[in-house]
């Protein structure tokens, strides 16, 4: 990932943050199942109620990549090649960053994404790839200023998910998945929150540690 600057003191007058105009980037990630949308959201709703201007956005994005990685690698029975998978989010993610996160950075909002870099690369190591290509096809990507991880068991999820169809619902993969997230916890790239509880508490360990970071950026 590249060292573009993606955190920066945020304007927000109501919270008594500095005024100065530069923006945020949280990323949520998770298993499938494991609440991401569900926080992301709930966050963005939390961070607006507090006076700061937040936007909710998504990987695979809602542009026309985004649209074709929906199309022809998730809602599929089979999986393409994990190659093809990694380069197409890859792809994808350099249009989200272009088209949405920087635009929105520059105003001064605070972004938060449903999955990130952090996907590519648990899901299509998990699948077998070179962590070191993910991160190489992945340089372009805005590295986020806070990246958190809603941990919740590979069981869990897999119960959650046998309501809907999914390439990823069998229990292999999810905990495999669920162990490459978790070397990215150890390695200090993801800050972990306990996904298996009710979802207000979850939340709101999710609010507290955006609120920290945020007050810890606003000292700098
Ligand atoms: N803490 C929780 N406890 C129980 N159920 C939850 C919790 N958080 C979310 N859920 C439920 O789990 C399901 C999946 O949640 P959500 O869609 O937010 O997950 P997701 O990580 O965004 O999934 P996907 O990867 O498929 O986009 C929903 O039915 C949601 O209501
Ligand atoms: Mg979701």
């Amino acid at each position: 990932m590249s060292n573009g600057n993606a955190v920066g003191n945020i304007f927000c007058e109501k919270a008594g943050c500095p005024v100065k105009k530069r923006g945020m980037f949280i990323c949520i990630e998770g298993l499938d199942a494991s609440g991401k949308t569900t926080h992301a959201h709930r966050l963005v709703r939390n961070l607006q109620k507090r006076g700061f201007e937040a936007i909710y956005t998504t990987e695979p994005s809602a542009g026309e990549i985004g649209k074709f990685i929906r199309k022809y690698v998730l809602q599929r029975r089979k999986r393409v090649p994990s190659v093809v998978e990694a380069l197409l989010f890859a792809v994808d993610r350099v249009d989200h960053v272009e088209k949405k996160i920087k635009p929105a950075l520059q105003e001064g909002k605070i972004v938060v994404s449903d999955r990130y870099v952090y996907s590519s690369l648990a899901y299509q190591g998990a699948a077998g790839l070179e962590t070191k290509w993910i991160e190489e096809i992945n340089e372009l990507a805005l590295p986020p200023g806070l990246a958190i991880y809603i941990d919740v068991p590979a069981e869990v999820v897999v119960r959650r998910l046998r309501r809907r169809r999914s390439v990823m619902e069998r229990l292999e993969i999810q905990r495999k998945v669920r162990e490459a997230y978790m070397r990215l916890v150890k390695n200090g790239s993801l800050i972990p929150v306990d996904g298996n509880r009710p979802r207000d508490e979850v939340s709101k360990d999710v609010l507290t540690i955006v609120l920290d970071f945020l007050k810890s950026w606003g000292k700098h």
